[in-house]
């Protein structure tokens, strides 16, 4: 079967992304082929698209999937052929068919469709993470997490609901309804109100113990704000733009606060974190403690309007590439 894929030869606009015949190479050691059935549309996706991110070209963009495998290296015990598989490493998911290492993929669970373990892997684990690794949300704790509605925001609200913490979170306007469906307890309009403000009124003044900013550039240095002394704050993305350089005595003043800049790779780097972080997550997915709507679908050759979307801020909760 012929294999088309999605192909950056020079980074830049949504123009830089055509629509490919390439070539079907047999899986190299260790590795596993797999016939794509879904492919995670992630904000990452535009950052390696633009260059903002290093990447070396040609490449395929996309960091998830899960699909079927169809064909496996002499050496792999771990999967066999007709395996439901779900991934998230970097680059190479906008295809229909890919090679990956086995130890980096993992099963999907019967009942679990897909379309929802490839939005798990990489928006799923990353709010996982987040919550119950780089910072340790407990039931006592206040957070603010913006970009509610995203793709990854919509899962942390359910994570943090799970745990008990009291969750505030950031949108625009017309997704306030579903951020708040989805574990929020105070929504923000943070484009039209002052967050800082609004943060301050809703704790009485005692602030977060914890920030979850993604969009960077527009929100950080007011995010640090919004925490109480020793406050942490989790920078993970950069939605609205790079975040600028600013002086490490800032966090003395403003409360002896902590700041990190985390990446899920160094969070599942090896075997056994993946599948307890995998499995954790798909046990959320069965007992209903995460339910993950799928809010926008694009056929796999439309990912330049799938960039689109995301970047104008017009998609809600996960978005997914579907292959023909
Ligand atoms: N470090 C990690 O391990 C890691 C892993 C995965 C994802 N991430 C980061 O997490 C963030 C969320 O990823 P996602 O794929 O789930 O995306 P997403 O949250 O579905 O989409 C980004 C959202 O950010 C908000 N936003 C605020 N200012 C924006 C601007 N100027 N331009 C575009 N969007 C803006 C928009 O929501 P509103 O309209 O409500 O403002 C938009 O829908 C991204 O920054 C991504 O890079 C980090």
């Amino acid at each position: 079967m012929s294999n088309h894929a999605i192909v950056v030869e020079q980074t830049g606009g949504l123009d830089a992304m055509s629509w490919k015949e390439v070539e079907t190479l047999e899986p190299g050691s260790g590795e596993i082929r797999i016939r794509h059935h879904a492919i995670g549309l992630n904000f990452i996706d535009t950052y390696f698209r633009s260059g903002l991110y290093p990447a070396t070209t040609p490449f395929t963009p996309g960091n998830e999937g899960a699909g079927e495998v169809i064909a496996v290296a002499d050496d792999v015990t771990r999967f066999r052929v007709g395996d439901r598989v779900a991934y998230t490493i970097g680059l190479g998911g906008y295809a229909e068919e890919r090679n990956l290492p086995a130890d980096r993929a993992v099963a999907i669970p019967d009942g679990v469709s897909y379309e929802l373990a490839a939005v798990a892997m990489l928006k799923g684990l990353t709010a996982r993470y987040l919550l119950c690794e780089t910072y340790k949300v407990t039931k006592d704790d206040t957070i603010l997490f913006h970009a509610a509605s995203g793709g990854v925001g919509l899962i942390a609200g359910q994570i943090a609901r799970h745990i008990g913490a009291r969750v505030i979170g950031t949108a625009s306007k017309g997704k306030h309804d579903l951020a708040k469906a989805h574990g929020y307890d105070e929504l923000i309009d943070y484009n039209n109100e002052d967050f800082v403000q609004r943060v301050k009124t809703l704790t009485d003044g005692t602030l977060c113990d914890a920030v979850y900013d993604s969009v960077g550039r527009t929100t950080l240095m007011k995010s640090l704000d919004c925490l109480r002394p020793r406050g942490f704050l989790v920078s993970f993305g950069q939605s609205s733009g790079k975040v600028e350089p600013f002086d490490l005595g800032l966090l003395s003043q403003k409360g002896s606060l902590y700041v990190t800049r985390p990446t899920l790779y160094h969070y599942i780097a090896d075997r056994q974190s993946l599948d307890e972080a995998a499995s954790q997550m798909f046990g959320w997915l069965a007992d209903g403690t995460v339910k993950i709507e799928i809010g926008q679908r694009f056929a796999l050759k439309d990912a330049a309007e799938a960039h689109r979307a995301l970047e104008a801020r017009e998609t809600k909760g996960a978005s997914i590439l579907l292959p023909d």
